[in-house]
């Protein structure tokens, strides 16, 4: 079977494609990312299999016809967009313009080629502020910001999609707080600049790059005051979207899963554990809460366990160990 992978030399777009070619699946990337060949490298160099890429902005419309002309796809995993929540709200139209445009381009293209199962890479960021804990897909939804109203918008979309036409099989997939890296040291996490998020900043103070954390929040209702989120491996990620795959002909039209641990950790305890699993100090300070944050989000991933025989298998160690070899190796590599 072949797989069409937007945004597959992304971060979790592909830690998925090594497990899709590992499982014996064609894969297709396309990425419009300028450091896509050197990851795509990476992916067959991890997996000894060759993948078809194609450097390609999804709201180039005609180029992605002529990917679908020339190749025939079975189905489509969809991580491509702009994912920097500070961004989005400092820049509202470049994530509704790319976000939204970019998914429309893609559907209508499937849909020209009777191409009509498609996985949807959305987040937790859909809940808002949680309406009770754990989340259940059911809970109420009510993004915060306008990367995550684009993720609610799409998904919206694409039940209106489904409605529309009952030959359109979807999941959403709703990430939780996706941290780590592959275990070959190969891939990972690459934010450009000074990291939004709690684990890529960790691996950079640890490699000295950046001088201490700041630890938003010390008054929370939670154990130890610091806000608490449900961390998952994204190789653990990863492989939730191939059971995906293999569910997505069983699906009513769209459904949505939560993919998380359904376990919470405070930003302390990740602390730690990183300091555990790396034998590094990182030097931290309480300060202000960030603007936006919720104490406590978790969750319940039942739904997935049940419906898509999927359950995280990887713990914080294994997390922050990956997440530290990575940071690491990726200095080694660029030190020569
Ligand atoms: C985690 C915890 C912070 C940085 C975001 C997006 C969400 C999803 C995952 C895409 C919080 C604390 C963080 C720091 C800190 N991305 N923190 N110091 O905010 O839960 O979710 O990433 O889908 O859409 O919103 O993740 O890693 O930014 O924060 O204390 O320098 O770490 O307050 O408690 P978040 P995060």
């Amino acid at each position: 079977m072949s797989i069409l992978v937007t945004g597959g030399a992304g971060y979790i777009g592909s830690h998925t494609t090594v497990e899709l070619l590992e499982q014996g699946y064609d894969v297709i990337v396309v990425d419009m990312n300028n450091s896509s060949e050197d990851v795509i490298n990476r992916i067959e160099k991890i997996t000894g299999k060759s993948v078809t890429f194609f450097t390609i902005d999804l709201l180039d419309k005609e180029a992605l016809e002529v990917v679908f002309e020339n190749h025939s796809i079975d189905a489509v995993i969809h991580f491509a967009g702009f994912k920097a929540v500070g961004e989005s709200v400092e820049k509202p139209l470049k994530y509704y313009q790319n976000n939204l445009l970019s998914t429309l381009n893609l559907c209508e293209v499937m849909d020209q080629y009777g191409v009509q199962n498609l996985i949807f890479s959305s987040s937790a960021t859909v809940y808002g502020i949680p309406e009770k804990l754990p989340l259940t897909e059911d809970c109420s939804t009510n993004a915060l910001n306008p990367y995550g109203r684009t993720k609610l918008m799409i998904e919206e979309i694409l039940t209106d999609l489904s409605r529309a036409n009952d030959k359109w099989k979807i999941a959403n997939l709703r990430y939780f707080n996706p941290v780590g890296a592959h275990p070959s040291g190969l891939i990972g996490e690459n934010p450009n600049g000074i990291p939004n998020n709690l684990m890529p900043y960790i691996t950079k103070v640890a490699v000295g790059e950046l001088d201490s954390l700041n630890v938003f929040g010390g008054d929370y209702p939670t154990g130890d005051g610091t806000g608490v989120r449900d961390y998952i491996h994204v190789v653990d990620l990863a492989k939730g979207h191939l059971k995906a795959l293999e569910h997505i002909h069983f699906c009513d039209g769209v459904e949505s899963f939560n993919l998380g641990t359904g376990r919470g950790y405070s930003v302390l305890e990740v602390v730690q554990s990183f300091e555990k699993a790396s034998g590094v100090t990182i030097p931290y300070e309480i300060v202000e809460r960030r603007p936006g944050d919720t104490a406590t989000c978790y969750a319940d991933p039942t739904k997935a366990h049940k419906q898509l025989c999927w359950k995280s298998e990887k713990d914080l160690n294994d997390m922050c160990k990956d997440a530290w070899k990575w940071e690491s190796r990726k200095r080694v590599a660029t030190a020569h």
